[in-house]
């Protein structure tokens, strides 16, 4: 028989790591396991969007006082109800909820992991056809193993993440990962419904051509920041541009490319929103944590974002994060 040894899957790839640690339980795996089966479950709603009464908001606003779409209830309750019913994951807290959700089983109170998430970001681009994504952050639980998890679970800082990833569901869908050990790449072969390791090792290149900020903010943004964009749009030996802008609307694919690419993207405080628009705990957290593992760098402007001791669980918080040398430009022109 021939068989293709180029063609690992992802369930495949996480029991290979699992057996370099031969006193691992399994747990993260089976997590990881049950996110991309959700993941899969919302790809194929996200593919349908176009063709079915899905679009639209619901009606509500969120905790956020966003618009809810449709897809993002979906979403939302496709991961809970993976991770509610998996094996390995004690509680959630979820951008589209007000509170943290503690699955008060004998299980799950024995789970050691619980799970910050974005179930659907970038949801403003699903009436149009744009990529849009998930993200989570995955943290080992400090409270009692045994008990149901408590909200101290849900406010540690990103540093203590063990796993952290994201779903683009793009031209293709792709789930990246990353541990302390590397951040690796699947996309998803919708001959076979799995997700094969398609970009292994990922490295966020130490520098690149991209910056991703919203421009119509600019003059909201403070002196360092505006300096740094001007820069980004001309050839100075600080910033060494021009670069060139993209910006989606959707952070997962913006950095999804940056990443890839090289780039830098920007969320930063406004005059109206010194804070930004982006959480902590569900969009920054998980994203710098995956880009450190690839080299890159993220900042809240002031602090290392993995250092930030959050106070609670919708909190915001400005972001510039990518590019290990473009984030030491910014720091250096814009003097944050
Ligand atoms: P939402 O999920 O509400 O569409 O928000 C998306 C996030 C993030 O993914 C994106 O980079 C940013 O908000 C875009 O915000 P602006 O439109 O304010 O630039």
């Amino acid at each position: 028989m021939n068989v293709n040894r180029k063609v690992l899957t992802l369930d495949e790839f996480t029991l290979q790591q699992l057996r370099q640690f031969p006193t691992a339980t399994g747990e993260l795996s089976r997590l990881l396991r049950d996110l991309a089966l959700a993941a899969k479950r919302v790809n194929v709603e996200v593919n349908k969007a176009g063709l079915v009464d899905i679009l639209g908001d619901v009606g509500s606003v969120n905790v956020q006082g966003e618009d809810v779409k449709k897809l993002d209830v979906f979403a939302n309750n496709q991961f809970l109800g993976v991770l509610q019913h998996g094996i390995s994951c004690a509680g959630v807290g979820s951008e589209e909820l007000d509170e943290f959700v503690v699955f008060d089983d004998e299980l799950s109170n024995n789970s050691k992991y619980i799970v910050h998430m974005d179930p659907l970001d970038g949801s403003g681009n699903i009436d149009v056809n744009v990529s849009i994504g998930t993200i989570f952050g995955v943290y080992r639980r400090v409270s009692e193993l045994g008990k149901p998890c408590t909200k101290e679970d849900f406010l540690q800082p990103g540093k203590n993440q063990v796993a952290a990833g994201y779903v683009v569901y793009g031209s293709s869908t792709m789930f990246v990962y990353a541990t302390r050990r590397g951040v690796n790449g699947f996309t998803l072969d919708p001959s076979i419904g799995e997700f094969t390791l398609s970009h292994p090792e990922i490295q966020c290149p130490p520098t690149g051509k991209f910056y991703s900020v919203n421009h119509g903010n600019f003059f909201q943004y403070n002196e360092g920041v505006r300096k740094y964009i001007d820069g980004c749009q001309k050839k100075t030996k600080e910033t060494g541009g021009p670069y060139t802008q993209r910006y989606i609307g959707s952070m997962v694919a913006d950095v999804h490319r940056n990443l890839i690419k090289g780039g830098i993207f920007m969320y930063p405080g406004t005059t109206d929103k010194p804070n930004g628009k982006l959480r902590l705990l569900y969009e920054a957290n998980p994203f710098a944590f995956i880009v450190e593992v690839a080299g890159g760098l993220a900042t809240n402007g002031a602090d290392r974002i993995l250092d930030i001791q959050p106070t609670e669980l919708h909190q915001r918080t400005p972001l510039f994060i990518g590019s290990k040398n473009m984030m030491i430009e910014l720091e250096e022109v814009a003097k944050l």
